[in-house]
């Protein structure tokens, strides 16, 4: 916590998670296309990191659609420790979100350095506790706020949602090119709504397949994930309980768990400082 008399961010707090000694992973789940599913794969990653016995915190970087504090359950307003911010906490994760700013039914019409503020708050201004991860769920597109957070968030790890059809990822890898753009790195890609799994058993697959594997082929990265589609997700979403959660041992539910695994046996690459190496 900031010591007594600290002003806020505006005045001097630094971003936590810059510190070359922060030992947070940092996970930007983007997507260059809307409603591939980025925000439920959000809250379900982070509710897996966090039952596997994580600290794990969720930034919700999408300012005008939030809406994660609904998906994680999470009606009360963060409190205030002297000039900090408490993010409120279910199924384990820590959450901050202009959800918890702004009412339900009121556009959020904040634009360029006024939304670039607020997103520097969510970092600086939260007592974050230093958690293992931190994930981010970004706004559809790659517009101003994924470039903001680039900047704010220089060591951040990209995973990229699509959809299984070909014309989806096209639009998502977009956010692999942003990714380019701002210097940071793709490490995986995760394809939502592979199939659904029918009372037969049998698995269907509505929207194509093998979208996921060729983008990641194309980004050359890993696949590492695929998500059926369940209504259960939809309805954990829209309930605040989810499917990680309330239903850890289902089929979904498995996924989130294996992807959560993958993260953990794939740490990003150390960078190493070699003190010698230095031009000075
Ligand atoms: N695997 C799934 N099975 C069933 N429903 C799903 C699945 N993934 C997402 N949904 C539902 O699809 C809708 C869109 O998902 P979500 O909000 O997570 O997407 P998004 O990419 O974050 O959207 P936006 O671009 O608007 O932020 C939600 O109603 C969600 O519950
Ligand atoms: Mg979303």
């Amino acid at each position: 916590m900031a010591p007594a008399g600290d002003t806020p961010a505006s005045a001097g707090r630094s971003i936590p998670f810059t510190d070359p000694s922060s030992t947070t992973r940092v996970l930007l789940i983007a997507s260059g296309k809307g409603g591939v599913g980025k925000s439920s794969v959000t809250v379900n990653l982070g509710v897996a990191l966090a039952a596997a016995g994580h600290n794990t915190a969720v930034v919700d970087a999408d300012v005008w659609g939030f809406s994660v504090p609904k998906m994680l359950g999470i009606d009360q307003s963060p409190q205030m420790v002297g000039e900090m911010i408490v993010p409120p906490e279910a199924h384990g994760v820590r959450c901050i979100s202009m959800g918890f700013f702004a009412e339900e039914d009121q556009a959020v019409i904040w634009r360029g350095p006024m939304l670039h503020k607020a997103l520097e708050q969510f970092l600086t201004d939260v007592s974050w506790d230093d958690p293992d991860f931190l994930l981010v769920d970004l706004p559809p597109g790659t517009g101003d706020i994924s470039i903001s957070l680039a900047q704010f968030l220089p060591r951040s790890e990209v995973y990229v949602v699509t959809t299984p059809q070909p014309a989806a990822q096209r639009v998502a890898q977009r956010a692999a090119f942003m990714a380019e753009k701002v210097n940071l790195t793709v490490r995986g890609v995760i394809e939502n709504m592979s199939w659904f799994t029918g009372d037969d058993g049998k698995r269907y697959e509505l929207f194509g397949a093998g979208g996921g594997q060729e983008l990641a082929d194309r980004l050359d990265v890993p696949l590492i994930g695929q998500v059926p589609l369940v209504p259960a997700l939809r309805e954990g979403g829209d309930g605040g309980r989810p499917i990680a959660a309330v239903a850890p041992d289902s089929e979904a539910g498995q996924v989130f768990a294996a992807m959560a695994a993958h993260l953990l046996d794939n740490p990003p690459p150390r960078r190493i400082y070699r003190p010698e190496l230095k031009i000075s």
